[in-house]
């Protein structure tokens, strides 16, 4: 058993107890299990087992430091967003043959250090444009080198997820629309600064239906062979993120059944294959814990439990109206409540969750709000002056601080009064 678990009444993490490490680091703070971590992406790897395989963890999902480093000692690679990103899994230790950089609006000093890096630049730059094909083609040439280059398609597939983590639709700003992707691979075949080495695909994120992933990875198969018939071959096939987790207790598809989804069709075709999965290895595999500062009551008896971590340490409730379970770590006996638990930041729109069966608790409880590892910490705000959390990481025999909180002055060092 990994992860966090009931032990005799009280919410543990790998057999370490989250009321000592709230005492002692306080709150709010995000705790991660290393164990977790490890068994979630090694499910994953192995359900790919038997095809040439990369799997490259979306840094996007929960870049600090630590954390990047034990996926980067499990065998991952890295999936970057932004220069940032780039930098992190270079100072996790990635070579650059091991990181792919995608996103919409690559900057020409962001394409200048994708390009120049190492020998042969980064494993693939995922171009999202014609006008990028062109930007990346004229910085390698002026650089004399050829920059690795895939194309990142959009092939109008509904992904069946939240609109706002949805990106695969034409409607969408990602990728190149899937009938102009075919003329875009041949011209950069032409061009003297790139080397087209692969196709590649997102279709959006918290994808709980393999239907849309299947489809998606079809349409990179099927566009690799009609460039095959152009003379152009394609090297790997990018098939990204997405797969979704279960927050709500429901079911979800296993990684083994996500393989089954996008295995045969990717098998069939000859090419290798590059995953690029954030939350489905971090999700579950961290929780935010937050102490209950103040309770009252509502019209109509409801209460509001407010608690010291809000929308700036969890923005999904408040961005998508995303669930996350809570629970007390520590559960008082006595009938449930329905309450709603709020954070402290001056937005209406700052609730952890909404209409929630708690257990009793009172003002000093210790709260744990679910699979928060992925999309907590990286997409947290100084809002109101409030420092980022600490972030500790949980081995089976013990616990370290991976980040520190912030203070005042780390928050006032960049200004210039
Ligand atoms: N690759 C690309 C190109 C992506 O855009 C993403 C996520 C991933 C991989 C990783 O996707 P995952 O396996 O984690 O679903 N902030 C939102 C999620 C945004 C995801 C953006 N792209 C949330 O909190 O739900």
């Amino acid at each position: 058993m990994y992860g966090f678990f009931l032990d005799k009444h009280t919410l543990v993490c790998d057999g370490q107890s989250l009321e000592a490490i709230a005492r002692e680091v306080g709150t709010p703070c995000y705790v991660y299990s290393a164990p977790a971590i490890r068994a979630r992406y090694q499910e994953l790897d192995a359900a790919f087992a038997g095809h040439p395989h990369a799997i490259h963890y979306a840094l996007k999902a929960n870049s600090t430091l630590a954390v990047v480093r034990l996926l980067r000692e499990l065998g991952a690679h890295a999936d970057a967003n932004s220069g940032g990103e780039i930098d992190v899994a270079l100072r996790a230790g990635f070579a650059p043959g091991e990181i792919v950089f995608t996103g919409v609006g690559k900057t020409a000093a962001e394409i200048e250090r994708a390009v120049g890096m190492g020998d042969v630049g980064l494993k693939a730059i995922n171009a999202e444009s014609f006008g990028e094909m062109d930007r990346i083609d004229q910085i390698a040439r002026r650089l004399g080198t050829k920059a690795r280059v895939a194309v990142r398609i959009n092939p109008d597939i509904d992904a069946l997820s939240h609109p706002g983590i949805s990106t695969g639709r034409k409607t969408n700003k990602f990728g190149v629309a899937i009938e102009d992707a075919r003329a875009m691979c041949r011209e950069m075949a032409r061009r003297d600064g790139l080397h087209v080495v692969g196709l590649h695909v997102h279709v959006g994120s918290q994808i709980t239906k393999l239907e849309p992933l299947r489809r998606a990875a079809e349409a990179l198969v099927q566009l690799a062979a009609e460039l095959e018939g152009d003379g152009v071959s394609i090297e790997h096939l990018d098939v990204g993120g997405g797969l979704g987790i279960s927050y709500d207790g429901g079911d979800v598809p296993t990684a083994a059944e996500y393989a089954a989804a996008v295995l045969p069709a990717i098998k069939a075709s000859g090419r290798s294959l590059v995953l690029e999965p954030g939350r489905v290895i971090v999700g579950p595999a961290g929780v935010l814990l937050t102490r209950v500062v103040d309770m009252k009551p509502q019209p109509g008896g409801k209460a509001f439990v407010i608690a010291d971590a809000g929308m700036t340490e969890l923005m999904r409730p408040a961005l998508y109206g995303a669930y996350h379970a809570i629970q007390a770590v520590t559960p008082r006996a006595g009938a449930t409540s329905t309450v709603d638990v709020v954070g402290p930041v001056c937005e209406t729109t700052d609730t952890l969750g909404a209409d929630r069966a708690l257990t009793p608790v009172e003002v000093g409880d210790l709260l744990a709000v679910r699979d928060a590892g992925a999309y907590g910490s990286v997409m947290g705000s100084n809002y109101n002056r409030r420092p980022f959390p600490p972030e500790v990481l949980v081995e089976k025999d013990g616990w370290r601080i991976i980040r520190r909180r912030q203070t005042i002055d780390d928050l006032l060092q960049t200004e210039l009064a």
